[in-house]
């Protein structure tokens, strides 16, 4: 079976068409960095209006690469939240229109669980393992069991880690994308130049959550206090410190998972896994396996999507064509 899948929940305007859940055959994804770097941010305006620009030529193109006229295929998918709310609207009403003209069906699917099955593409993984998620809109530790088998067992108190890299990056001017950014400047730093805390939430139910606004507030607003006066203070330098107390925060609690529950096996999704300092330490881990999506699969791709949706369509059936899009979504809090 054949989905074609979409992706336009933010600012990457993205299809992709997947055969039965793991083979990809054609992925396309039309980045709006240079629109909206002016601005160092996401303007939700400009992001909703170039899908509408990009959408018919996106599809075209992943239809292209796949070698398939449109009416092959044999359901539509598209990301229906959280998201950009007119973003979503984009993508969501074109999967839906393209789906009923075709007479095919339609599925909607959230982002976050997206982001959660792009590691299975093109790859078998074992269960159980502990997934991680770190993206610019969501931090979460769980442990998979099975393929519906998701147990939440921590997220962000406050801001997303992927958000704090952004925010440190745009207050230093380092560059936009701002995580892309840090990671190039903190290669060339020290990163015992700084001694960012790191929050201490080990009590009762928050032992997996993670907190980022602490370490944004001390690198943003405090910097001179948490600064070794042996080291200048050099934007590589700030970089390295700051992506240091990042990762660690992270990995405490992933490391925590993992000796807690005795899963070994740790398998990363959303953006801020292409983070070359998270990819090392997890990968020197001592009896741990670290798996990582390629990087086309870690960031916003519609190839998640696509993936997703197959199993979703056989477990569930269709969506409605009522299913609306909607910006948030609490059902990821752990219950
Ligand atoms: O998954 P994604 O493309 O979009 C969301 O769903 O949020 O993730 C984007 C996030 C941004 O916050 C970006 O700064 C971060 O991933 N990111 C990185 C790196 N590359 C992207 N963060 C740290 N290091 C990187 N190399
Ligand atoms: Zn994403």
């Amino acid at each position: 079976m054949k989905i074609l899948g979409i992706e336009t929940s933010c600012d990457e305007c993205a299809a992709a068409v997947v055969e039965n859940g793991g083979r990809v055959l054609g992925n396309v994804v039309a980045s709006q960095i240079e629109e909206h770097r002016p601005y160092y941010g996401v303007v939700p305006e400009i992001a909703s209006r170039k899908h509408l620009e990009w959408i018919v030529p996106v599809v075209k193109e992943c239809l292209g690469q796949a070698g398939i006229a449109v009416a092959e295929c044999d359901a539509v998918a598209a990301t229906y939240r959280p998201g950009l709310i007119g973003s979503l609207l984009v993508g969501l009403s074109f999967g839906k229109g393209l789906a009923a003209c075709l007479g095919k069906p339609f599925i909607g699917v959230d982002h976050v669980e997206a982001h959660l099955y792009a590691p299975r593409l093109e790859r078998e993984i074992p269960y159980p393992y502990i997934g991680v998620l770190v993206s610019g809109g969501h931090t979460m530790i769980s442990i998979v069991r099975g393929e519906d088998d998701l147990e939440v067992l921590g997220t962000t108190i406050d801001d997303a880690c992927g958000e704090c890299f952004d925010k440190v990056a745009k207050h230093y001017d380092f560059g936009y994308p701002g995580g892309a950014a840090v990671d190039r400047l903190a290669q060339k730093g020290d990163p015992h130049a700084f001694h960012f805390p790191k929050p201490s939430l080990h009590k009762g139910e928050h032992t997996y959550d993670v907190s980022y606004s602490g370490l944004k507030n001390a690198v943003c607003n405090q910097l001179e206090q948490f600064r070794n006066p042996k080291f200048p203070k050099t934007p590589e330098n700030i970089a390295a410190g700051f992506q240091k107390t990042a990762i660690a925060i992270l990995l405490d609690r992933v490391l925590l998972a993992v000796r807690n529950y005795g899963v070994y096996r740790v398998v990363v999704g959303g953006g801020v896994a292409a983070n070359s300092s998270l990819r090392e330490r997890l990968a020197g881990e001592p009896g741990l396996e670290a798996i990582f999506p390629p990087l086309k699969y870690c960031t916003d791709n519609a190839a998640m999507v696509a993936g997703l949706a197959f199993h979703k369509l056989k477990k569930n059936g269709p969506s409605s064509f009522d299913l609306p899009a909607s910006a948030r979504v609490r059902a990821f809090r752990r219950i």
